[in-house]
């Protein structure tokens, strides 16, 4: 297992590109492989999270070759999956669980799905429960995976999701897909649309209902339909660009260019946040694919100012929270993050996990229930941190160790290739500043 070794640097002046986006890469790999046809993808991101969608969609029929870094020829199932002769293991990845469990839900035929020790602790009951109402036959232990799923015909739900996820509402669309008729979710408050925006991009008809203040809205599909193959580029994870762009507007002195980020408006919260928290941020769109727009984008830094971070946002900025607490930190004066119990139930208890490394390295840090509360400002020292196997956590406290006086060392950060493999190179060079 490896270590992360970060000590303080002077201002950051780069251009860096990150990998494709992992919520995007997952849809791509799923969608063409229940399509009718061959489609082309590119820029897809070989974290090991997407890498478990790639091995589950061949485990299930679908012919994937990979013709190129990032590039995958996908010869689609047409909608009609074959039985897997061993379990379909889903690794760390939750989306990988929770959407396949949508299309299983549908198919003639039994299948197992296992995932490591952290995806076995995560909750599926939010999936199993609308897709056992859709006549789905799921065994698990406590809606904890292992998932045991024997598919068949399904019959179409409305349905108010009791919380804003964007696996949950894909897994009923995916579902919806297979049933006779008109399912329908409600999301409470806007979450990201990749699903929406790339079934529509494969030729399937959705009604996407109108939005109220909160983002609150019902999304509609009539089943069944069939997804045509297509050609899709993924932009850049602008959840992984996260990283520089906190460590880049927190830096006095320090510009730095990201390039071709996906800019959907369901995930650049990140870029709202560090706004309203004094961060100077210059975007250029560019002409990309259709369904997700993206552009370049410029961070000079400077100081920063504590926020309330919370409501409708939340769900906009949820993959970020633990780097937006760094940034928290370092800013002047109070941030508080609340309405964000959903991290206490991602790999690792979000929540728990910062606020215990961020007071280990001398910030001033108030857990709570729903989120934590960090008086900003007191200088941070280099500590021994863990990540508790979560990758985002390894990666937001590498950018907190940039600012600390002294040597963080990170343990055990092998995680970091579940969403972004060339973390630890791109931090080298930025250490090298
Ligand atoms: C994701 C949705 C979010 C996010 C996760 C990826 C997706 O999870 O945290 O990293 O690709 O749909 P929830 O749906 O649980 O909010």
């Amino acid at each position: 297992m490896k270590d992360f070794t970060v000590r303080h640097c002077g201002p950051i002046r780069h251009s860096i590109s990150v990998p494709g986006d992992k919520s995007i890469s997952h849809r791509s790999a799923m969608f063409a492989s229940l399509a009718k046809g061959r489609s082309i993808i590119t820029g897809f991101l070989e974290s090991e999270d997407c890498l478990s969608t790639i091995n589950a969609m061949r485990e299930l029929g679908a012919r994937i070759e990979q013709t190129g870094p990032g590039t995958f020829v996908i010869e689609g199932c047409g909608g009609k999956f074959t039985a897997p002769n061993q379990n379909v293991d889903c690794g760390n990845s939750g989306t990988t669980m929770r959407l396949i469990s949508g299309i299983l839900a549908a198919q003639p035929f039994r299948s197992r799905l296992v995932g490591d020790a952290s995806l076995s602790k995560r909750p599926m009951g939010r999936v199993i429960n609308p897709l056992t109402e859709m006549g789905g036959r799921f065994s698990s232990e406590e809606g904890h995976p292992p998932l045991v799923i024997e598919g068949g015909a399904l019959r179409p739900i409305c349905y108010e999701m009791p919380v804003a996820s964007a696996q949950v509402k894909s897994a009923i669309l995916l579902a919806g897909l297979f049933a006779r008729g008109e399912t329908s979710v409600i999301e409470p408050a806007a979450c990201r649309d990749h699903t929406e925006r790339m079934l529509q991009e494969f030729g399937v008809n959705l009604e996407l209902g109108e939005a109220d203040a909160n983002g609150r809205r019902r999304i509609a599909l009539s089943g069944p339909q069939t997804l045509t193959a297509r050609d899709f580029a993924v932009p850049g994870d602008i959840s992984s660009a996260a990283f520089w762009l906190v460590a880049a507007a927190a830096k006095e002195g320090s510009d730095i260019m990201i390039e071709s980020v996906g800019l959907n408006p369901t995930r650049t919260g990140i870029i709202t946040v560090l706004q309203r928290m004094g961060a100077k941020i210059e975007i250029t769109p560019l002409n990309g694919q259709r369904a997700e727009p993206l552009g370049d984008v410029r961070v000079t830094g400077g100081r920063l100012q504590g926020t309330l971070i919370g409501g409708s946002e939340i769900p906009n900025v949820i993959d970020e929270l633990p780097v937006l607490a760094v940034a928290g930190a370092l800013a002047q004066g109070t941030t508080i993050i609340r309405n964000a119990k959903e991290l206490r139930v991602k790999e690792t208890d979000r929540i728990a996990a910062v606020a215990r490394n961020l007071r280990l390295m001398g910030a001033h840090v108030t857990e709570t229930e729903d989120g934590m509360i960090i008086e900003g400002g007191h200088p941070l020292h280099g500590a021994r941190l863990e990540c508790f196997g979560d990758h985002r956590i390894a990666m937001a406290f590498s950018i907190a160790g940039l600012f600390a006086k002294g040597e963080t060392v990170i343990e055990n950060v092998d995680c970091v290739a579940t969403s972004y493999p060339t973390f630890g190179s791109t931090l080298e060079t930025v250490l090298l500043t």
